[in-house]
């Protein structure tokens, strides 16, 4: 299946007012995608909303569930797994090419698991659907590039500090609500949805549920996705994800074993040219990725790299993104992006 080349697109944003799907519509304006129809779905509760996107254009909500999918070319979902299982497929027999964000489709075989500047090329294989791999995984996976080309990764040790977003409009609104209760004492208000536990002046150290040998599903995402993306199937990948007070931006602690040594030095000027990546390693001005700094911006952030003192195959990483923008929304434009310009090549 390929997109027709066309120079306006009739563009779907499934999920269009939660905390991705806003982004998408912002991302959408922002970059200047070639949308001649924007439509925005989401489910009955807000249809009849109004949302801006670019630059001040408004696009009315329709509720999904009464959607004609007619004529629809390319549909972003950020909407959950359960309504990309039931409404991917009816995109794609409408015949739109969906993005999707959840991870109801990540892992099938046949569904290309996109980062572009890792692994564009699988694009040439997909069959209607293309998904967005996982906040975490997206930002790690675009640091872990340059340098796996360079001194062949074998083994990720990675510590995430996902901020509140990752957990949708909701998980921001439990932060805040964390922290009137922690506040003011008084915590009869709080909602209990998204965190096991209150999130503000806390770190907690589970994201998603525990399914297997102690890792919880959001760990094992980032072993699987990132050894689908990579194309490196034997790749170790160990994880331990952290949810942090932070509404916006996840961090990574992350520690490389390579083939070969790599001194930090050679690793930053790898860095510096990677596409996607911003360096920023000036410890001694305190110089170095914050979540603020990622907040509305495009890129990866990466610093404090260093090689290990007592392995000179073993380096550190610290990496920072926007989990909205390059971890989600962002991508999922990109890879769109990237369909355009292979359809405009005339390639698949
Ligand atoms: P709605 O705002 O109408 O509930 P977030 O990840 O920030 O929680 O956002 C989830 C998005 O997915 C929202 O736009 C939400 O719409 C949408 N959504 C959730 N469930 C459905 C559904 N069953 N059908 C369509 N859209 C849905």
């Amino acid at each position: 299946m390929r997109l027709e080349r066309k120079d306006l697109y009739s563009v779907a944003v499934v999920g269009a007012t939660g905390a991705v799907g806003r982004e998408m519509l912002d991302t959408l304006g922002r970059r200047g995608f070639p949308v001649g129809t924007l439509r925005a779905f989401a489910s009955e509760r807000s249809a009849g909303r109004e949302l801006e996107w670019g630059g001040g254009r408004v696009v009315v909500v329709e509720d999904l569930a009464e959607a004609d999918l007619s004529g629809v070319d390319l549909a972003l979902f950020s909407a959950g797994g359960s309504t990309s299982k039931e409404w991917a497929p009816r995109f794609v027999e409408a015949g739109a090419i969906v993005v999707d964000n959840s991870s109801a489709w990540r892992m099938d075989e046949g569904v290309p698991l996109v980062v572009p500047e890792v692994n564009a090329e699988a694009l040439d294989g997909h069959a209607g659907i293309i998904a967005n791999p996982n906040c975490s995984t997206i930002q790690m996976v675009v640091a872990l590039k340059p340098i796996h080309d360079a001194a062949g990764i074998e083994r990720v040790v990675v510590s995430t500090y996902q901020s509140a977003s990752g957990a949708g409009q909701q998980g921001i609104d439990e932060l805040m609500g964390d922290v009137d209760a922690y506040l003011s004492g008084d915590d009869s208000e709080v909602t209990r949805a998204k965190f096991a536990h209150p999130l503000a002046f806390d770190v907690v150290p589970h994201i998603d549920v525990f399914v297997e040998g102690g890792y919880t599903r959001e760990e094992l995402k980032m072993l699987h996705e990132t050894r689908k993306i990579m194309g490196a199937p034997g790749l170790d990948v160990s994880a331990t994800c952290v949810r942090v007070p932070v509404v916006r931006g996840h961090s990574e602690s992350i520690t490389l074993d390579l083939g070969a040594e790599l001194t930090g030095e050679a690793a930053r000027a790898l860095l510096a040219d990677a596409p996607g990546v911003t360096l920023v390693d000036d410890p001694e001005r305190a110089g170095y990725p914050l979540a603020r700094m990622s907040e509305g911006e495009d890129a990866v952030f990466v610093g404090r790299v260093r090689q290990d003192l007592n392995r000179p195959r073993t380096l550190h990483l610290w990496v920072v993104s926007d989990n909205l923008l390059k971890g989600a929304a962002l991508n999922a434009v990109q890879i769109a992006e990237a369909l355009v310009s292979r359809a405009s090549q005339g390639a698949k």
